[in-house]
C-alpha cells in the first residue's frame, strides 16, 4: 500500500529519523579503548531522565519484562512477601513473574479501569507490623486499560507508616513520557524499555535502582545471573559491560536521550499531556467509553477504547490495519474484543494523533459502529488548535 504505515499502538512507538540514523553505524568494538568515553555521559544523561542524583542506571539488552526481573532477582529472597495490585494485563504478569519466582504475592485486585488502590495498600501496610513485606509493586502505567497511578501517593503511605519495603514502579510505558520521579518518589527500582517512551527498537532494559535496593542486594538470595546488577556496577565502573551490549541500540538510546533533553522533559510530559487531551476529547465526541474510570486515571500514552456493545473490537483493529495501514492496539486478555486502544507516546505531533484518529473512525465507519463521521476528529481538532494557539499567545 503507498503512503506511511500508521503506527499507533502504545509501544513500540514511533521512531524519529535521527534516532535511525545514529544507528546506522557499522558494528563496533564495546571493548574498544574510547567506549567508555561513549557509555559513561550516556549513563550520567540518562539519571537525568530518571529525575535521579542517587540511582544507578543499568542497561540490559533485554525487552521491559527483563527489567521486571532484575528488580526481583536482585534483591528479594525465596519466600519474601511483596505487596501488589492487579488492573490490567501487565500488573497481572508482573504478579506472575514474582509468583514464579516463589515470592508470596499480597494481591490487590482492581477493577480494571482503575489503578493502584491507596486505601488498599495502606490497610496492608499498617496490617503488616512485622515489616514482612519487602517490596511495594507499582505499575505506573497500565498499559492495558489506559490507567496511571499515583505512586507518589504509595511513597507517602510508606513513609508515613515509617514502613521499610522498597517500592517498586513498573514504568515501561510511562518513563520518559509521563512525569517521573525517581528521587523525589523515593522509587527503588524503576524499570523502563526502549520501545516506548525511549523511541527506539525493542531490546533495551533500562532500568534505574536506589543505593537502598543495590544494599538489599547483598542480602538477597534469589539466583541471578543475566541480570546480576552486582555484575554490570563493575564492569559499568568502567564505562564497560559484564557481557556484549547491544551497542547498536546504545547509539540510538545516545540520540534518544539528546532529544528528551533537548526539548526538555516538562515539555515532553505536556506535549503527551495535551496531545493525549485532544485524542480523549475524541472519543467522547464519538459518544465512546474509555476504560480509565475518571480523569485522575487518565493516561497520557494510551486510552483504552471500549466499542459498544455488539460489536467487535477487533474487527475495528483488524479492518484499520488491512485497509488503511494502521495499527491499533488490541484489548489485551478480558478486554480483547471489547475494546482497542490508541497509543499516543514517544516521537508525536498533531498530525500523527490526527491520522490515527481519522483512521478509528474510517474504519468504525466501515464496520458500523454508530456515531457521527468527523465528530471525534473535529473535537480533536478544536481542543488541538484552541490550546496551541493559547501556548503561542502564552509564549509570545
Ligand atoms: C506497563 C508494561 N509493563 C511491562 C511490559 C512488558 O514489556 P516488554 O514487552 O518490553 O517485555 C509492557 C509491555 O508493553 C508494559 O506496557
Amino acid at each position: 500500500m503507498p503512503g506511511f504505515k500508521g503506527l499507533a499502538v502504545p509501544g513500540p512507538s514511533n521512531m524519529p529519523f535521527r534516532i535511525r540514523q545514529a544507528m546506522d553505524v557499522a558494528l563496533e568494538d564495546h571493548r574498544a579503548p574510547d567506549f567508555p568515553q561513549f557509555t559513561q555521559p550516556l549513563f550520567g544523561d540518562l539519571k537525568k531522565v530518571f529525575q535521579t542524583k542517587s540511582g544507578q542506571v543499568f542497561l540490559f539488552p533485554s525487552s521491559g519484562t527483563g527489567g521486571w526481573e532484575s528488580a526481583v532477582a536482585n534483591t528479594l529472597s525465596p519466600g519474601d512477601k511483596v505487596l501488589a495490585s492487579v488492573f490490567g494485563q501487565f500488573s497481572l504478569l508482573w504478579v506472575d513473574l514474582c509468583q514464579r519466582f516463589g515470592l508470596e504475592v499480597d494481591v490487590i485486585d482492581v477493577e480494571w479501569g482503575k489503578g493502584v488502590p491507596l486505601e488498599g495498600y495502606l490497610q496492608h501496610l499498617v496490617a503488616d507490623k512485622e515489616h514482612k513485606i519487602k517490596a511495594v509493586l507499582v505499575t505506573h502505567n497500565e498499559t492495558a486499560t489506559g490507567v496511571t497511578s499515583d505512586v507518589a501517593g504509595v511513597r507517602k503511605i510508606l513513609n508515613e507508616l515509617n514502613h521499610p519495603a522498597m517500592l517498586f514502579v513498573d514504568g515501561v510505558s510511562s518513563i520518559a513520557s509521563i512525569d517521573f520521579r525517581m528521587d523525589e518518589w523515593g522509587v527503588d527500582v524503576a524499570v523502563a524499555g526502549s520501545q516506548k517512551g525511549f523511541m527506539l527498537p525493542t531490546g533495551l532494559a533500562v532500568v534505574c535502582v536506589s543505593q537502598k535496593a543495590l544494599m538489599a542486594g547483598e542480602r538477597a538470595k534469589l539466583p541471578r545471573c543475566f541480570f546480576d546488577y552486582r555484575d554490570m556496577i563493575k564492569a559499568n565502573a568502567q564505562g564497560y559491560f559484564p557481557y556484549t551490549p547491544a551497542a547498536t541500540l546504545l547509539r540510538g538510546l545516545r540520540a534518544a536521550v539528546d532529544m528528551l533533553l533537548e526539548e526538555g522533559l516538562e515539555n515532553v510530559f505536556s506535549r503527551h499531556n495535551r496531545l493525549a487531551s485532544g485524542v480523549r476529547a475524541a472519543v467522547e465526541a464519538w459518544g465512546l467509553r474509555i476504560c480509565a474510570q475518571g480523569s485522575e486515571w487518565y493516561s497520557d500514552t494510551v486510552t483504552t477504547v471500549f466499542v459498544p456493545e455488539g460489536f467487535d473490537a477487533n474487527d475495528v483493529i483488524k479492518t484499520a490495519y488491512f485497509r488503511y495501514d494502521l495499527s491499533l492496539g488490541t484489548g489485551l486478555n478480558k478486554l480483547n474484543g471489547k475494546a482497542f486502544r490508541i497509543g499516543h507516546l514517544g516521537w508525536l505531533n498533531e498530525i500523527m494523533v490526527m491520522q490515527a484518529l481519522c483512521g478509528v473512525e474510517l474504519a468504525m465507519r466501515d464496520v458500523g459502529v454508530p456515531f457521527e463521521p468527523g465528530a471525534g476528529a473535529g473535537a480533536a481538532v478544536r481542543y488541538l488548535s484552541d490550546t496551541g494557539q493559547a501556548m503561542r499567545i502564552a509564549a509570545e
